[in-house]
C-alpha cells in the first residue's frame, strides 16, 4: 500500500507491505539508522521515536498506521534547542558506553524534560522504566537528564505540538486519501525487484538464450546446474563475502510460454555450512525493440532465513541484486556474440561487487533526498 506521511519535516511519500514496523521502515526504505532495534517486542525502548508528538516504539506500530502523521526519529531532532541540552548533558554526565540504547533514551529523556519539569529522580527512573541500558548502570543518565532540569528555564521548544493521549486509531484505506506534496518518492517492494535489463541482440536470439538454463547459469560466476529432468533442474551457487563462503544447493522449476515469450522459475536452495534458506521465484518477459534490440523484464521476489539473512536486508542488498542481474545481462550477451565472460565458473566475489554497489547507492541516495 502507498502511505503519505511527514518524517522529520519532509513529506514521504512510499509503498509498504502491511506488516511493516516503523522502525525498518526508517531504517530500511528512508535510511534513518539513528532508530535502533533492540528486542523488536516492545521491551527495551532503543527503537523509540516521536509520533505526532509523542513517544512510541516504532518495533511495534506499523508503518501503514502512520499515514498522514508526524514521525520524528533521532535524526530530526538534531536542531531541538531541549535535545542539544540533553546531548551535551549526557555527555559530560558519561550517560553512554556502547550508544545502543542513547537514541531511544535522548528521545524518553526529552519527554521527561518537557513533560514532568519537576521529575525529581524517582520519578526519573520510573519514567525511564521502559528503556533498558546494559552499559552504564543508569546513574549518568539520571544525572543527564537532572542536569538538564535543573536548568530547565533556558531550554525552551517553541515547535513542540502538544501532546495528546490516545489518538491511536485504526488504519483505514482512507487514511491515504489526502496526501500532502510529496518531496520524497519511495518505490519499494520489500524483498523483491523489477529489473528491465537491455541487450543488444536479436529477440530470437535472447529467446533461445533464455530457453537454455545452462547458458544462463554460466554467465552467472559461482552458479552451475548439476542436473536436469524436464522443467526441474538441480544445481548450485557458491558465493564468498571475504572470509564467509556460502554454496547454496537447491531445485527450481522452469516453465516457458513461447508465444508470449515469458517464463517464471520457482525454487529454494540451502547453504549446509550455515543453514540459511533462500526461496526465490522470478518471472520474466522478453520483449523486442527492433532487429538487434531486447529487454528482458524481471520481476523477482525472494526470502531469506538464518544467520545470513541479516546480509539480505536493506536497499544495498536491493541494489546488489539488481546489479547481479545486469551482471548476467552482460556475460549473456558477451557469449551469444562468442566474446570471452570473465569470471564465469569462479565463486562469485560477492566483496568487490558490495563495495561498488555502495558508492553506487551512495550516489542515488544523495540524488534522492532533496531537504528544503
Ligand atoms: S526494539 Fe522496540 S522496544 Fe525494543
Ligand atoms: S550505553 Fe550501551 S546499552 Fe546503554
Amino acid at each position: 500500500m502507498t502511505i503519505t506521511l511527514k518524517v522529520n519535516d519532509l513529506a514521504v511519500s512510499a509503498e509498504v507491505a502491511p506488516r511493516t514496523h516503523l522502525a525498518d521502515f526508517l531504517r530500511e526504505d528512508l535510511l534513518l539508522t539513528g532508530t535502533h532495534i533492540g528486542c523488536e517486542h516492545g521491551v527495551c525502548g532503543a527503537c523509540t521515536v516521536l509520533l505526532d508528538g509523542e513517544p512510541v516504539r516504532s518495533c511495534i506500530t506499523l508503518a501503514a498506521t502512520c499515514a498522514g502523521r508526524d514521525v520524528k526519529s533521532i535524526e530530526g531532532l538534531e536542531r531541538d534547542p531541549v535535545m542539544a541540552a540533553l546531548r551535551e548533558a549526557f555527555s559530560a554526565e558519561h550517560a553512554l558506553q556502547c550508544g545502543y540504547c542513547t537514541p531511544g533514551m535522548l528521545v524518553t529523556a526529552r519527554d521527561i524534560v518537557l513533560r514532568l519539569p519537576d521529575a525529581d529522580e524517582d520519578r526519573i527512573r520510573l519514567e525511564l522504566a521502559g528503556n533498558l541500558c546494559r552499559c552504564t548502570g543508569y546513574n549518568g543518565i539520571v544525572r543527564a537528564i537532572r542536569r538538564v532540569l535543573s536548568h530547565r528555564p533556558e531550554v525552551t521548544a517553541p515547535s513542540l505540538p502538544p501532546v495528546t493521549r490516545g489518538t491511536f486509531r485504526q488504519f483505514s484505506l482512507d487514511d491515504a486519501a489526502a496526501p500532502p506534496a510529496a518531496q520524497i518518492s519511495a518505490k519499494f517492494t520489500g524483498d523483491g525487484l523489477h529489473e528491465t535489463l537491455s541487450i543488444a541482440l536479436p529477440p530470437e536470439q535472447v529467446w533461445v538464450a533464455l530457453r537454455d538454463p545452462a547458458l544462463i547459469a554460466s554467465c552467472l560466476p559461482g552458479a552451475t546446474i548439476t542436473s536436469r529432468d524436464g522443467d526441474r533442474i538441480r544445481g548450485e551457487m557458491l558465493t564468498s563475502l571475504g572470509p564467509i563462503q556460502a554454496r547454496f544447493k537447491g531445485d527450481a522449476t522452469l516453465t516457458y510460454d513461447d508465444m508470449a515469450r515469458t517464463g517464471r522459475i520457482a525454487g529454494s536452495g540451502r547453504d549446509t555450512a550455515s543453514g540459511t534458506r533462500m526461496q526465490a521465484e522470478a518471472t520474466f518477459r522478453l520483449v523486442g525493440n527492433g532487429p538487434a534490440a531486447s529487454t528482458v523484464e524481471i520481476d523477482l521476489t525472494y526470502a531469506l532465513k538464518g544467520p545470513l539473512a541479516q546480509l539480505g536486508r536493506g536497499p544495498i542488498v536491493r541494489v546488489f541484486a539488481a546489479e547481479l542481474a545486469a551482471m548476467v545481462a552482460r556475460n549473456l550477451e558477451a557469449r551469444l556474440r562468442g566474446e570471452e565472460t570473465p569470471g564465469a565458473g569462479a565463486a562469485l566475489h560477492a566483496g568487490g561487487l558490495i563495495s561498488h554497489v555502495a558508492w553506487r547507492w551512495l550516489r542515488d541516495l544523495l540524488s534522492r533526498f532533496h531537504v528544503r
